[in-house]
């Protein structure tokens, strides 16, 4: 990537969290960065810290039109967007007995389905340059199926998929196609975490280990290394002894269901 040392970065969800702390680091390497999130109060503070760097482009990933014009915007501003990084997302818990499709429509939406409209603003231009580099935001719920992030962990494990599947087809027009699967890391967004956190990182330190994955050839880009394995490991096992390790995290003050029979299941 040393030929795109100055090139045009592109960062959803960039102001808060990860994100943000990725568009900070960007830009003190050099990074002409634009950051798209809603709140423009935000993106405008984010632009201040950087010292002119960052370009604050608000839009809704959740609205196609609206990350369409925000892709114009930048590239008539900046130039040609380089690298592309989607880190816009939430995280809910849900338990069984609390899972309605009203709930899980909005978590697909944002997760799944805002990462997939970013993707259609930005590819057309990359294809067209045959160059291009695009990280999406999964996590390390997306690996095997987590008590509390049914919806969550499955709008992950489904970007998962999408980034395998793109990645050697994208490697035709000259696309580099990365996931990210970030463990706990401190942020507003797990700030609400009332339950521990294994191995929780600093925002500035996986913002510095997502700075060194860009700048790698990686299919996946995964951080705390530790809790990446310990997952990795967790899905290698047969689901007798996952299901059963699992099982073991249930919190015991959430919700079950009001039918004993299915409570009883596991
Ligand atoms: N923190 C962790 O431990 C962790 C672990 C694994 C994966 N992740 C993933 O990492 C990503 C960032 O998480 P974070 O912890 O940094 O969370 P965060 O601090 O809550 O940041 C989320 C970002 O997404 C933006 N966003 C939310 N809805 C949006 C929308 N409709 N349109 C545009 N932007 C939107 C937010 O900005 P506005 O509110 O201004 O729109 C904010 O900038 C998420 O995809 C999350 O699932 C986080």
């Amino acid at each position: 990537m040393k030929n795109e040392i100055k090139d045009v970065v592109w960062i959803t969800g960039a102001s808060s969290g990860i994100g943000r702390a990725l568009a900070l680091r960007m830009a003190r390497a050099g990074y002409r960065v634009a950051a798209t999130a809603r709140r423009q109060d935000a993106l405008e503070a984010l632009a201040r810290e950087a010292e002119g760097q960052v370009l604050p482009v608000a839009a809704d990933t959740t609205d196609a039109a609206s990350l369409a014009a925000a892709v114009t915007r930048i590239e008539t501003q900046l130039g040609p967007i380089g690298i592309a990084v989607f880190c816009a997302g939430t995280y809910q818990a849900l338990m069984g007995a609390e899972l309605t499709a009203a709930k899980a429509r909005p978590l697909f939406e944002l997760n799944f389905m805002g990462t997939v409209n970013a993707l259609e603003a930005v590819l057309p231009g990359m294809i067209r340059r045959r160059k291009g580099r695009v990280a999406m935001v999964a996590s390390l719920a997306g690996y095997f199926g987590l008590p509390t992030s049914a919806v969550y962990g499955a709008s992950k494990a489904a970007l998962i998929n999408m980034a395998e599947a793109l990645r050697p087809d994208l490697a035709r027009s000259g696309i580099a196609v990365q996931i990210v699967n970030p463990g706990f890391v401190r942020t507003p967004l797990t700030d609400k975490n009332a339950f521990p956190m294994p191995f929780l990182m600093e925002s500035a330190d996986a913002a510095e280990a997502f700075y060194r994955g860009l700048h790698s050839n990686r299919f996946e880009i995964t951080f705390p290394r530790h809790f990446s394995l310990i997952l990795r490991l967790l899905q290698m096992l047969p689901y007798r002894l996952s299901l059963a390790l699992t099982r073991l995290t249930v919190p015991k003050d959430r919700p079950t269901t009001d039918a004993p029979s299915v409570s009883r299941a596991s």
